[in-house]
C-alpha cells in the first residue's frame, strides 16, 4: 500500500494574456479507498488527474508517493498507476482481447501472466463473451468496461478513472459500482464524475471539486454535516413553484397527482425540495440531506 501526497498544487494553462488557473493550491493526501472527486464541467478534475498521473507537471507544487517526488520515481511510479483517461482512445479494428494483449506489453508486463490476468479481467468486467468481438462493434458501456480492465492489467496500487461511468446505462452502473468497492479495499481508486450517485454509496471519502479548489472534502456523513436544516420540502400551486424554481436552488420537483383544495378547485399542486440557507417558503419543512442536496449546497 501506498500513500499519494498532494502540496499545494496549482495549474495554470497558457500565458499571461490568456493564462487560465484551472488547479488552484490544492492540498490533500490520499491512502487506500475510493475518492470520488465531484465537481462540474471545467471545474478542474481531469487537470487534478493528469497531474496525478505525470502527463501534466504541475505549475507549482509537489506530488509524492510515500514521500519521495513521483517524478524522481518515474518508472517505479509508473508501475504503481492505473489510469483510465476521460477521452480514452482505442483500437477499433482490434478484439477486446487483442487489444488488452497489446496494452499488456505496452505495459511490459510478462505474457505469461498476462494471459490470465486478461482472463481474470475480461471475467471481472464482464466481457469474456464478448473477447472476440471488435471494439468498433462495443457500446459505449462496453468501452468503458474495456477501459477500466487495460487500467487494472498491471495490478495497480494506485488507480485513477476520469468518469468512468459516462454513458453506462444503469445496470451496468451498479455492476460497475461493485467492481471500484472491491477495488478500493487494498488501493487508492480516485474516480471523477458528475453524477452524484455513482459515489455516494462507495467512495469512502468524498472530494467536491469547484473552480479548481476543493470546496470541501470528506466522509458522507462529513460533507453532510453542515448542510443539516438547509434543505426543506414543500408542496406548493404550480405558479408558486415556478417562482420558487426561479428563485431556489431546487434538487427535485415532482407534480403531485392530488389536487390542492385551499389555492381554488383542481389547481395542480408540486412538490418541491430545495436547497437553501433560509426557510424558503411559509410551509416549507425541514428534511434530511442526502449528498445530491449537499453538492447543490456546495455550489450555491
Ligand atoms: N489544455 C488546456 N488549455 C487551456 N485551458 C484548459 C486546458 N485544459 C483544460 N482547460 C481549462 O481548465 C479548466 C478545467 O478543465 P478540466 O478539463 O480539468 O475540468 P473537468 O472538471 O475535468 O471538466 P469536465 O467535467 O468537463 O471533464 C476549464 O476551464 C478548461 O477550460
Ligand atoms: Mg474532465
Amino acid at each position: 500500500m501506498c500513500r499519494l501526497e498532494l502540496t499545494e498544487i496549482t495549474k495554470i494553462y497558457g500565458t499571461k494574456k490568456k493564462a487560465k488557473q484551472a488547479v488552484q493550491s490544492l492540498t490533500a493526501g490520499f491512502e487506500h479507498g475510493v475518492y470520488g472527486l465531484l465537481g462540474e464541467n471545467g471545474a478542474g478534475k481531469t487537470t487534478l488527474m493528469r497531474m496525478i498521473v505525470g502527463i501534466l507537471k504541475p505549475t507549482q507544487g509537489q506530488i509524492t508517493c510515500d514521500g519521495i517526488p513521483i517524478r524522481q520515481l518515474g518508472g517505479t511510479y509508473r508501475n504503481l498507476l492505473g489510469y483510465l483517461p476521460q477521452d480514452f482512445g482505442y483500437y477499433k479494428e482490434f478484439s477486446a482481447m487483442r487489444f488488452l494483449n497489446y496494452m499488456a506489453a505496452l505495459k511490459a508486463l510478462d505474457p505469461d501472466i498476462a494471459k490470465n490476468r486478461i482472463e481474470e479481467l475480461m471475467e471481472t468486467v464482464g466481457l469474456t463473451e464478448a473477447r472476440n468481438r471488435k471494439l468498433k462493434t462495443f457500446s459505449g458501456g462496453m468501452l468503458r468496461r474495456i477501459g477500466i480492465a487495460q487500467a487494472l492489467l498491471n495490478e495497480p496500487k494506485i488507480l485513477i478513472l476520469d468518469e468512468p461511468t459516462a454513458g453506462l446505462d444503469p445496470k451496468e452502473r451498479v455492476r460497475f459500482r461493485n467492481i471500484i468497492s472491491a477495488l478500493g479495499k487494498d488501493r487508492i481508486v480516485i474516480l471523477s464524475t458528475h453524477i452524484v450517485s455513482d459515489v455516494e454509496y462507495i467512495a469512502d471519502q468524498i472530494m467536491i471539486m469547484k473552480h479548481g479548489v476543493f470546496v470541501r472534502t470528506g466522509t458522507q456523513a462529513q460533507i453532510l454535516e453542515p448542510v443539516a436544516g438547509c434543505v426543506w420540502k414543500c408542496v406548493v400551486p404550480e405558479q408558486t413553484a415556478a417562482r420558487l424554481n426561479a428563485a431556489y436552488a431546487v434538487s427535485n420537483l415532482r407534480n403531485c397527482a392530488d389536487y390542492g383544495q385551499e389555492s381554488g378547485v383542481g389547481a395542480p399542486q408540486v412538490e418541491l425540495r430545495i436547497v437553501s440557507r433560509d426557510k424558503p417558503h411559509p410551509g416549507a419543512v425541514a428534511v434530511d440531506p442526502v449528498l445530491e442536496d449537499a453538492y447543490l449546497y456546495y455550489y450555491l
